[in-house]
């Protein structure tokens, strides 16, 4: 079997590390930056953090802030229109998933002979247009280092990823300031995204030796500094290593592939806009122990490499460990998981079976193959 793996070409890490961007308009001989950001985040302080280097180094520079969180695919529509009267020859994105993933689109849209809708039927047809600089301000999705954009589709009531090599960025900004004040309750919903990343990946059947490595490193980091991260919020090493860890499990998407987690999670998404890390808390260790039995080798893998002191545990209660572990790490960030809050009812449950039955582009990844009585099982142990 041949397997590859895709990495930005330039990735700085480190608290200030924002003051690279000065460096890459240089290489790029960049003339005007289009930033893609949101009101949320222009609100923090945290956009003049880069419009100062840019004024300071006299590089012109148009902001786009008026985009949806978790944005559908008309929002991009709605914002590449404002876009397409602009010019600019270097687009950097500073937020988090939701920001990325717009900016990553329009890097490919930009000037181009297709639309969104194209890219919905056949992302093959994208082309990038533009470079790319990500500067994550969470500490989850690993949007940064994806060929991945997500978006909500309203007439399926689900979400969809439109993927295409072309969306790769080119250089990545792992600044740990980003996350500095972060609201906890996004720490949380977002680390456990991050979680989900390189445990899915791992347990995915496209799971290789590259993506392996990724996942793990990503795993030991997020397992044992998400807790730190939210309780205690000064804790910048803990933040760090939060942020790297997001990164090594994008890297270990492209890699590999995240499986039913974030497939049964899509809907909940796309019709109820339950936030992408939070529907995946919900679902993730009850998705978990429905794989333990196809996983549990992988599980224990897994295990070895973040629990070392478990070594003499059996395969079986190393896998049980790490699904304990997942539902402990969303219990005490205080995820919401009641799906009720969130407006969702037990007469629901068709539409979900049937919405989340459809995101084959991520449950062929599943180890274990899920009927649609498995998918209802599922769901309903999460609409108790
Ligand atoms: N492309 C990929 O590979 C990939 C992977 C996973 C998820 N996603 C997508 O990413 C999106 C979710 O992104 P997200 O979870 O990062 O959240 P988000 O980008 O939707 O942001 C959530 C909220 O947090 C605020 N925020 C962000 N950074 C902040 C900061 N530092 N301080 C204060 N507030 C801040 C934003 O303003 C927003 O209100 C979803 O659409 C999901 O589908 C993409
Ligand atoms: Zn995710």
């Amino acid at each position: 079997m041949s397997y590859q793996i895709k990495i930005p070409s330039c990735i700085f890490g480190g608290a200030g590390s924002i003051e690279n961007v000065k460096a890459v308009i240089e290489k790029e001989n960049a003339k005007k930056v289009i930033i893609f950001t949101d009101k949320g985040i222009r609100s923090t302080g945290l956009l003049d953090l880069l419009t100062d280097i840019l004024e300071e180094n006299k590089t012109e520079y148009q902001v786009f802030d008026d985009l949806a969180c978790e944005p559908s695919y008309q929002d991009v529509e709605k914002v590449m229109k404002e876009v397409e009267n602009t010019s600019g020859d270097l687009i950097i994105a500073i937020g988090g998933g939701s920001v990325m993933d717009a900016a990553k689109l329009c890097c490919v849209l930009k000037d181009a002979d297709y639309t969104i809708k194209d890219l919905l039927n056949d992302p093959m047809l994208a082309k990038k247009q533009i470079k790319t600089v990500m500067i994550p301000t969470t500490c989850g999705t690993g949007s940064e280092a994806t060929c991945n954009a997500i978006v909500a589709v309203p007439e399926e009531q689900s979400k969809k990823g439109i993927v295409n090599d072309s969306m790769i960025p080119d250089y990545v900004v792992l600044d740990s300031n980003m996350i500095r004040k972060l609201p906890k309750s996004i720490v949380a919903a977002t680390g456990v995204d991050a979680l989900a990343h390189v445990v899915e990946c791992f347990t995915s059947k496209k799971a290789t030796p590259f993506s392996d490595t990724y996942a793990a490193a990503g795993a030991k980091l997020i397992f044992h500094n998400i807790r730190e991260a939210y309780n205690n919020p000064d804790n910048m090493e803990a933040k760090s290593n939060m942020m790297t860890g997001a990164f090594y499990g994008g890297v270990a998407i492209t890699g590999s592939g995240t499986t039913a987690v974030h497939a049964l999670s899509y809907p909940l998404g796309g019709k109820y806009h339950i936030a992408h890390g939070v529907s995946n808390a919900i679902l993730f260790a009850h998705v978990m122990e429905f794989n333990k039995d196809a996983c549990s080798k992988r599980l224990a893998i897994l295990c070895d490499a973040v629990y070392p002191e478990l070594a003499g545990k059996s395969e079986d209660e190393k896998a049980q460990y790490m699904i304990d572990q997942i539902a402990d790490i969303v219990k005490v960030t205080n995820i919401p998981t009641d799906l009720k809050e969130f407006g969702v009812k037990p007469e629901d449950l068709d539409f979900l079976v049937d919405a989340g039955s459809k995101q084959q582009r991520l449950l062929v990844n599943n180890m274990k193959e899920l009927s649609l009585d498995d998918i209802r099982n599922i769901y309903l142990k999460v609409l108790k």
